[in-house]
């Protein structure tokens, strides 16, 4: 029997647009193939900007989440935009670093690294660390005092600006239930381990979770957080995230960044001190700007249901199947006009069997044909990156769109790449 992904939902009846005319994704399908990543650098450049231009705070740096998306085109656009990165892993800052950023520029915020992790860190010379356990604390005072101590110069590569090291926040109030973090009873002890590392705690960094679009949910935080903030004697920045949301259902309630900015702006001039505000936005700043185009290859009917099989599988793009979540599937007025008379309950199924392979449940679409292309939306964050070569598909490739004209930003693999490392 066949499971569905329960969180996937129904499409709206009314369908919006894809977002470029039928003969531009028909030229792309025949120049890369299909399926295909195609990003929009204009819609990039206007989230950017909105974002940036949202919080008037004169201390503010934006960091890119590239956890959400590690294309080397694509950080660089951000890097030319004036924002730094912000790494979850070690991975992560590995690829920034590869798209220009330097070190400086470069916010590390993550968990559980080992003792390998942060030499490699700090031997990149990223000098931003918040840490999230007492334990991190431990071991990274260890880490650097040994990488400095036994004076191997030029292991930790010499940085303009100092070692910048925060603690990322957990109460339950106000992270709600998380494992990540350092509860406000720990800080006079995580103040000793950093003191006796020679090491100052200087930064908070707070993160609400993932995927909020509920303004006021930020918004009533920001003063308990400054207040803890306030808690730790060598304050000098905040970071507060992360997890601003993006409206996946077209019209449904979306983050208000001007609201927030504001805000947050004047809570931190009211503090009459000069603290650095780090904001590090994900999906927001990427989700929208990326569909994935996809071709009919199957068309069916069970019942009254059209079940339509595609070229493309969820481990292309995994975000719905795997964490719940909604993507809208729409197609062309020139598709639909070849059926004006309704719009028809439809699977959009991906090219495996796999129980979960579905981009789409229950979606609104009009009759299909083979070779029909379909626009999955709003896929730019943790799309390709959460792609996987579980089901053995070899991955799609990714195009950048400036207007009308296209180029390659990551070639599709090819049945290689599931060779790669393997021993015989
Ligand atoms: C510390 C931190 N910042 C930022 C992000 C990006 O989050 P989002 O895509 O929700 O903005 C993440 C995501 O995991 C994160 O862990």
């Amino acid at each position: 029997m066949v499971t569905t992904p329960s969180q996937i939902q129904s499409s709206s009846p009314s369908l919006p647009l894809p977002p470029f005319p039928l003969p531009l994704a028909q030229e792309l399908l025949s120049t890369y193939g299909s399926p295909l990543y195609v990003y929009q650098s204009d819609r990039l450049h206007q989230t950017i900007s909105q974002i940036t231009r949202a919080i008037p705070y004169p201390r503010t740096q934006f960091q890119f989440a590239s956890v959400t998306n590690g294309n080397l085109a694509l950080l660089r656009i951000f890097h030319e935009a004036g924002w730094g990165l912000h790494a979850n892993t070690p991975g992560d800052a590995y690829l920034g670093l590869h798209a220009g950023f330097h070190p400086d520029q470069i916010v590390y915020s993550g968990s559980n690294l080992n003792r390998t992790d942060m030499e490699q860190l700090l031997n990149w010379s990223i000098n931003t660390f918040n840490l999230d356990s007492l334990s991190q604390l431990q071991l990274f005072g260890e880490v650097y005092g040994e990488m400095r101590g036994k004076g191997k110069k030029g292991e930790i590569r010499e940085s303009k600006a100092p070692l910048c090291v925060g603690l990322r926040l957990n109460d339950p109030t106000l992270t709600g239930d998380s494992r990540i973090g350092v509860r406000r009873e720990e800080f006079p002890e995580a103040i000793a381990i950093a003191h006796r590392a020679g090491l100052r705690l200087t930064g908070l960094h707070f993160y609400r979770g993932t995927g909020t679009n509920a303004t006021k949910a930020f918004i009533q935080v920001i003063e308990p957080v400054l207040a803890i903030a306030q808690t730790l004697p060598d304050w000098e920045y905040l970071d507060f995230g992360g997890g601003f949301g993006y409206p996946y259902h077209g019209g449904g309630v979306a983050f208000n960044w001007e609201e927030f900015g504001a805000e947050l702006s004047y809570c931190l001039n009211q503090l009459k001190r000069p603290i650095r505000l780090v904001i590090e936005p994900g999906r927001a700043a990427i989700a929208g700007c990326a569909v994935l185009l996809t071709q009919v290859v199957s068309v069916k009917w069970q019942n009254k249901k059209q079940i339509v099989g595609t070229d493309t599988t969820v481990a292309n793009l995994s975000v719905p199947a795997v964490h719940g979540g909604y993507r809208e599937i729409v197609t062309w007025p020139e598709v639909e006009a070849s059926n004006p008379d309704s719009l028809i309950p439809t699977d959009v199924c991906g090219n495996t069997t796999y129980s979960r392979d579905y981009l789409g449940k229950n979606c609104q679409l009009p009759a299909l044909q083979m070779g029909d292309i379909l626009a999955i939306l709003d896929v730019g964050a943790y799309g390709y990156a959460m792609a996987s070569h579980f089901l053995h598909r070899p991955r799609p490739a990714e195009v950048l769109l400036k207007k009308r004209s296209h180029r390659l930003i990551r070639k599709r693999e090819d049945y290689s790449v599931l060779l790669n490392n393997q021993v015989l």
